[in-house]
C-alpha cells in the first residue's frame, strides 16, 4: 500500500502534512481520545479546556497547561516528525498544518508549521493578547495548581496560548491552511481522529480540489472515506518508510 502513496508523494509539487496528537504519541505526549491513555479519559475537558474553566479556576487550568508544557519539554521529536521535515526538504512547496500545541515539528526541523489550535509556547494576556514569557522550566507535577502570571504590559492575567472549546481558530492560520489544502497535490493526514472541526474539514477540502489524500493512523477514522490511501500504522514507523519509498535514491 505504501507504493501508490510513495508515487503520489514523489510526483507532488505541493504537499500539505496535516497532523494531530497521534504524531506526537511516540514521543510520549498523550493524545486525547486514545482509550485509557487519552487526556480526556483522565481529565475533564469542561474543567480544563474552556474559557469558562479558566474564568472559574485559573490556577487549576494554568497548572495543567504548565504540566503539559513540562511534559512536552521533556519529549523529543520522533522519526515521524523527522520524516515530515524530510518531505519539506524534498518538496519545497510543502506546508505543515498541525492541530498540536507542542513544538516537536519545529524541533525536528519543520520551518513554520501552521498551528491551528495555538501553542503551549505562546501564552498571552486575557485583556489585549499581549505575548507573555513563561518560566523556562515549568512546574511539572500533575494536578498542581499554579497561579497564572500577570501581563507585564497591562497587568491582566496571562492564559495558555491554545484554542479552547467554544473558541474560534486563529483566522489567519485557518485561512492559510484552507488555501494550502485547496492548492496541494497531496494531503498527508497523520495521527488525527478527524472529529474536531473545522480542522477536520481540511482533508475533504483537499480531496474536493483534486488532491490525493493519504492517511497514516493505526486505527480507522471518519477520514478513511476521503482518503485515496489508508496506511494502517504509526507515524514513527510508517512515515520514514513512505519517505524512503518515495525518494529511494536520496
Ligand atoms: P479537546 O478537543 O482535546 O477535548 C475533547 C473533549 O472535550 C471531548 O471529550 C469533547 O466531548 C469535550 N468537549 C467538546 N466540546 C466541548 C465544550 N464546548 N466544552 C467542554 N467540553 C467539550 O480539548 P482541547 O481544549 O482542544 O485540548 C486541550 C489542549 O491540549 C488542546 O489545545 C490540545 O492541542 C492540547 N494537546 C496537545 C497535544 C500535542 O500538541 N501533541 C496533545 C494533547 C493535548
Ligand atoms: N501514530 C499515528 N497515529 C496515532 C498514533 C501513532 N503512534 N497513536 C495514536 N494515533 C492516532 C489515534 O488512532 C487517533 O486517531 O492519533 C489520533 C489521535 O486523535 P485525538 O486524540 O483525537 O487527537 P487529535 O485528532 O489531534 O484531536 C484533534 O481536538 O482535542 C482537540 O485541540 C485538540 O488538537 C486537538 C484536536
Amino acid at each position: 500500500m505504501v507504493d501508490p502513496a510513495a508515487a503520489a508523494l514523489r510526483g507532488a509539487r505541493k504537499v500539505v502534512v496535516f497532523s494531530g496528537a497521534g504524531i506526537s504519541a511516540e514521543s510520549g505526549v498523550p493524545t486525547f481520545r486514545d482509550d485509557l491513555t487519552g487526556l480526556w479519559a483522565r481529565f475533564d475537558a469542561a474543567k480544563l479546556a474552556t474559557p469558562e474553566a479558566f474564568d472559574d479556576d485559573p490556577d487549576l487550568v494554568w497548572g495543567w497547561y504548565e504540566w503539559r508544557r513540562a511534559r512536552t519539554l521533556r519529549a523529543e521529536p520522533n522519526a515521524g516528525h523527522v520524516a515530515v521535515a524530510a518531505i519539506e526538504a524534498r518538496v519545497p512547496g510543502s506546508v505543515v498544518v498541525t492541530q498540536n500545541v507542542d513544538d516537536l515539528h519545529e524541533r525536528a526541523g519543520s520551518k513554520a508549521p501552521i498551528h491551528l489550535h495555538g501553542s503551549l509556547f505562546a501564552p498571552r494576556c486575557v485583556a489585549a493578547g499581549h505575548p507573555a514569557t513563561v518560566d523556562a522550566a515549568p512546574a511539572s507535577d500533575e494536578g498542581r495548581r499554579l497561579p497564572p502570571p500577570r501581563c507585564v504590559e497591562c497587568g491582566a492575567l496571562v492564559r495558555p496560548g491554545v484554542v479552547w472549546f467554544g473558541e474560534a481558530l486563529p483566522e489567519q492560520a485557518f485561512r492559510a491552511a484552507v488555501d494550502a489544502a485547496t492548492e496541494c497535490d497531496v494531503l498527508l493526514s497523520v495521527g488525527t481522529s478527524g472529529v474536531v472541526y473545522p480542522a477536520a474539514a481540511l482533508p475533504m477540502i483537499a480531496a474536493n480540489a483534486g488532491a490525493t489524500v493519504i492517511q497514516v493512523n493505526p486505527e480507522p477514522t471518519p477520514l478513511d472515506e476521503v482518503c485515496a490511501v489508508n496506511l494502517r500504522g504509526t507515524a514513527a514507523d510508517t512515515l520514514p518508510a513512505l519517505v524512503a519509498a518515495a525518494w529511494p535514491d536520496r
